[in-house]
């Protein structure tokens, strides 16, 4: 089979915002209603991992009940272009669901826990059994906590994210402000003369030279495909 050009692509909570789930910094978005520091912090679970979990329950109960978006559906299309790696702050499970191959999380995975003490041990939660406490257990009695990188804390993937992101021929950034770092880094990875595409409503500023799609990620990703096979369909 060809080699199919690298194409890049950097996810936030703007990409699902069209299946329902909040982000965090728009208007009503989580941060709105819930206090950063006490439900996604390190310091906020020692001090109170009852409320942590709880936090991420109800996340969980919402993400069962949400759908992959023609956004989520689009990037999939493009594998048949491309060779396609999602890397995404949102801890859903919603690339996947759509039906991406490479999908690379930097803020953990909401339908996942993990051993708090090392060596880290990751459980699949399933529907039907979707709520954790601090009391929550393995079968070797370790006690578990959610597989989400808090803040404060180190982002294991930023490397792989990096090394995949010096390789694309195309970098595309959909639906994130762009205010949270490591992740906000990677667009200065892109290797120099490589198109970056920058899909959002509303974007946040830029460097010049990026190709800002003003648009929802559905819309945008569809202009996007349009844009990037033009001649190849
Ligand atoms: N389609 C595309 N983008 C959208 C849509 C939409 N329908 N609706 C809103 N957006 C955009 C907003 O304009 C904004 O730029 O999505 C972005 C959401 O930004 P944030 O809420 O800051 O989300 P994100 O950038 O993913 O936050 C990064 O912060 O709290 C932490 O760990 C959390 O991963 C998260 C990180």
């Amino acid at each position: 089979m060809e080699n199919k050009p690298k194409l890049v692509i950097s996810t936030g909570a703007g990409m699902s915002a069209e299946s329902g789930i909040n982000t965090f910094r728009d208007n009503g978005g989580l941060w709105e209603n819930y206090d950063v520091m006490e439900v996604a912090s390190a310091e906020g679970f020692a001090r109170n991992p009852g409320l942590v979990h709880k936090f991420y329950n109800d996340r969980r109960k919402e993400l069962v009940k949400a759908h992959p978006n023609l956004g989520h559906m689009g990037l999939v299309e493009l594998e048949k272009y491309f060779d396609v790696y999602v890397i995404t702050q949102n801890v859903d499970d919603l690339h996947e669901r759509a039906g991406s191959k490479n999908v690379l999380h930097l803020h953990g995975e909401l339908m996942k826990v993990r051993t708090i003490n090392p060596p880290y041990k990751v459980y699949r939660l399933e529907e039907g059994n979707l709520e954790t406490s601090p009391e929550s257990t393995d079968s070797e009695g370790r006690h578990l906590r959610p597989h989400i990188v808090f803040f404060q804390e180190a982002v294991p993937e930023i490397e792989n994210a990096i090394k995949l992101t010096e390789q694309a021929d195309i970098f595309v950034v959909i639906g994130t402000s762009l205010a949270v770092y490591p992740a906000a880094s990677l667009l200065h990875y892109v290797r120099p003369g490589v198109p970056i595409y920058y899909i959002d409503p509303h974007p946040a500023a830029v460097p010049s030279g990026v190709r800002v799609i003003k648009k929802g990620a559905s819309e945008g990703v569809a202009q996007l495909i349009d844009e990037l096979t033009r001649g190849k369909k």
